[in-house]
C-alpha cells in the first residue's frame, strides 16, 4: 500500500446534501461540499453507488454500471465533481457492485427472455422437487432462490431478490467488469471500493452444498484471489488505493488480499470487530458490547497483518452500521469524550482510517419509534421476521433502533436549520432531534468540538510518520476496560491509551510515559502529572496519545 498516510471519508450520497430541493442528497450537493471535506484533512472520497438503479437497496441495485441516476444528477455534474475534487487535491473512490447487478440490468432482462448467452452471465439453476436448488437464505432475510415460471428456472440473490448474483466463472461477465473500471478510470476516478467481493466465487459444485445461509458458503471462496488478482491488474488499478469489502473473512485471506505481492488490494474491510454485540452471532439479538472480545480481535487482526505485511482498513462506522458514539460510546453526559476516543482509537491504528459521514460530528442513531419511518429494505424485512418469530413489537421496535441500517442513513446534519441544512425540501429520512446541537456550523463555533478534533487526528498521520509506518504492538494496562497500543517506528514509540467504560478506570501504564510528548488528549486534566504514578486513574472515556 502506497500513501499510508492517507485518510478516506465515506459519502453516502443519498444523505449527504441536497442541492435541488427534492429531498435527496445528489452529486452537486457533493460538489458544494468539497471545500468541508478538504478541511478534515482527507485524501480520498469513497461514494455510494449513484448509478442508475431502481433503489430497492438504495442503489446496490445498480441497473447501469457506466451512468448517473438521474435522481443525483448527470454525468457532466459527476465529471465536475471529479475535476473539482481534484483540484483541491483529493481522489474520488468509486464504488464498484460486482458481486450482482440489479434486476432493470441489461444483462438480466436479457436473461429473462431465455437468452442462453445472458442466462450465463447468472447463476440460474433447475428446482428439487419442485422447490429451490437449494435451501438458502439471503443476506436480507428472505430465501436466496427466486423461481422464474417463464424459464422454469431459479436464480441465486444473496441479497434481495432485485439483486440477482453475477456469474463470474463466465469470462464474459468479468471482460465487462473490467471494462467498467476502464471507463471510471478514464473519467479521473483515483481508486475505488469494490462491495461485498470476497462473495464472487460460488462453490465449484453448487449443488453438493448444504442448506443454510448463502453467504457462508460463498465466502472465500475458491477462485477469489485469481478473481480479484486478474481484474487488479488487466485494469491497470494496482498502484491505486482499492479496497475490497470482505464478508466473514478470514485473517488469512486478508493478509494475502492486502499482501503487494498477491497483486489484489491495497487493502480490506473486515467487520468481526463490529459482530461484539450480537448474541450468538445473531444481528438481530441484543447484547451489551463483549469488550474483552474487541480488544482481542483488534490485537489478533493488528499485530498479525503488521507481522505479515497485510493493510486494514480500520473503522467503526459506514452506511451499514449503527452509529458508534450510541453503539460503544454515550449518547448522553459522555457524548463527547467518548465520541472523541473511538476516534482516537481507530486513528492512530495502523491501517487507513475511513471516516463516515456525520462521525466527525459525534452522530448519533436515528431515535426512530415507528415501523413507518424506517426505509431500508433490510430492516423492514427483520421487523417482519421479528414479530413472526414472536419478538413484541415494542422490542421489535427496540432491536431497530439499535441495529438498522438507517441509524446511518439520516441525513448529515450541517445546521439547526429545518431540513438540517440538508435540503431546502423534505428529507427523506427523519434525523433525531439532536440536530439541534449536534451539526457542522455549531461544532466550527467549538474549537473543543469533535469536529475539531477529528481534524487533528487527520494531521497527526501527516506530521508523524510512526502513525502511517510504525509497527503496532498491544499493551496489558491491566484493565479488560481500557485499550492500550504502542506504535514504533526507529527509535520513536507512540503510546495510545483508550478508556472505552464510562467508569473511571485505573491502569498500570509504563511509567517513561511522563516524560513523554501529548500529542493528542480528549481532555483529561494533568495528564502527565498523573502518569507519574505507577496507577494511573482515568476519566470515563478518557483517551490519549503520548509520543516517547
Ligand atoms: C454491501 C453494502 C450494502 C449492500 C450490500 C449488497 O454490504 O455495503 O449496503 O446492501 O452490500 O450490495
Ligand atoms: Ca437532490
Amino acid at each position: 500500500m502506497e500513501n499510508k498516510n492517507s485518510v478516506v471519508y465515506q459519502i453516502y450520497v443519498k444523505s449527504f446534501c441536497d442541492s435541488n430541493g427534492d429531498g435527496i442528497g445528489d452529486l452537486n450537493g457533493i460538489r458544494s461540499k468539497l471545500p468541508y471535506i478538504k478541511s478534515l484533512g482527507v485524501d480520498y472520497i469513497w461514494v455510494t453507488p449513484f448509478y442508475p438503479s431502481p433503489m430497492f437497496d438504495n442503489g446496490y441495485d445498480v441497473a447501469d454500471y457506466c451512468a448517473v441516476n438521474p435522481m443525483f444528477g448527470t454525468m457532466a455534474d459527476c465529471e465536475a465533481m471529479i475535476a473539482e475534487a481534484d483540484a483541491l487535491g483529493m481522489g474520488f473512490m468509486f464504488d464498484m457492485v460486482f458481486n450482482h447487478t440489479s434486476w432493470n440490468h441489461e444483462w438480466f432482462k436479457k436473461a429473462l427472455t431465455g437468452d442462453p448467452e445472458y442466462m450465463d452471465y447468472y447463476i440460474f439453476r433447475d428446482g428439487v422437487n419442485g422447490g429451490p436448488p437449494l435451501d438458502w437464505t439471503a443476506s436480507f432475510g428472505t430465501p436466496a432462490w427466486e423461481y422464474v415460471p417463464a424459464l422454469d428456472k431459479w436464480y441465486l440473490h444473496l441479497f434481495d431478490k432485485s439483486q440477482p448474483d453475477l456469474n463470474w466463472e463466465n469470462p464474459k461477465v468479468r471482460e465487462a467488469l473490467k471494462n467498467v473500471i476502464r471507463f471510471w478510470k478514464g473519467k479521473g476516478v483515483k481508486g475505488f471500493r469494490f462491495d461485498v467481493l470476497n462473495l464472487i466465487s460460488k462453490p465449484a459444485r453448487l449443488e453438493d452444498c448444504g442448506p443454510g445461509s448463502g453467504t457462508s458458503y460463498c465466502k472465500d471462496g475458491h477462485r477469489i484471489h485469481e478473481f480479484i488478482r486478474e481484474m487488479v491488474t488487466e485494469t491497470g488499478i494496482e498502484n491505486m488505493i482499492t479496497v475490497g469489502e470482505m464478508a466473514s473473512t478470514t485473517l488469512e485471506n486478508c493478509v494475502k488480499y492486502s499482501h503487494p505481492e498477491s497483486r489484489e488490494l491495497a487493502m480490506c474491510f473486515n467487520f468481526h470487530h463490529l459482530k461484539v454485540d450480537y448474541k450468538n452471532g445473531d444481528k438481530w439479538a441484543l447484547m451489551e458490547p463483549d469488550l474483552a472480545r474487541l480488544r482481542q480481535l483488534f490485537q489478533e487482526w493488528q499485530e498479525t497483518m503488521s507481522q505479515r505485511g497485510g493493510w486494514c482498513a480500520v473503522f467503526w462506522c459506514n452506511h451499514d452500521q449503527p452509529r458508534v458514539v450510541s453503539r460503544f460510546g454515550d449518547e448522553g453526559a459522555y457524548w463527547k469524550q467518548s465520541a472523541k476516543m473511538l476516534g482516537t482509537f481507530i486513528h492512530l491504528l495502523r491501517g487507513t482510517p475511513y471516516i463516515y459521514q456525520g462521525e466527525e460530528l459525534g452522530m448519533t442513531n436515528a431515535h426512530y419509534t415507528s415501523i413507518e419511518q424506517y426505509n431500508d429494505v433490510e430492516s423492514v424485512n427483520y421487523y417482519k421476521i421479528l414479530l413472526e418469530r414472536g419478538v413484541s413489537e415494542a422490542d421489535a421496535l427496540e432491536v431497530l433502533r439499535q441495529r438498522s441500517r438507517d441509524n446511518a442513513r439520516t441525513p448529515m446534519q450541517w445546521s439547526a436549520k429545518p431540513g438540517v441544512g440538508f435540503t431546502d425540501g423534505k428529507p427523506w429520512l427523519e434525523s433525531p432531534d439532536n440536530y439541534q446541537s449536534i451539526n457542522v456550523e455549531a461544532e466550527e463555533q467549538d474549537p473543543d468540538s469533535i469536529l475539531n478534533y477529528y481534524r487533528k487526528l487527520a494531521k497527526l498521520r501527516k506530521d508523524y510518520p510512526v502513525i502511517a509506518d510504525g509497527g503496532i504492538r498491544f499493551l496489558d494496562a491491566g484493565n479488560g476496560k481500557v485499550f492500550a497500543y504502542e506504535r514504533s517506528l526507529g527509535g520513536q514509540r507512540l503510546t495510545v491509551v483508550c478508556n472505552f467504560s464510562g467508569d473511571a478506570e485505573t491502569v498500570a501504564l509504563d511509567s517513561d510515559l511522563s516524560a513523554g510528548r501529548v500529542l493528542i488528549s480528549n481532555g483529561g486534566e494533568n495528564l502527565l502529572d498523573r502518569l507519574a504514578s505507577s496507577r494511573l486513574t482515568l476519566n470515563p472515556f478518557e483517551a490519549f496519545a503520548i509520543l516517547t
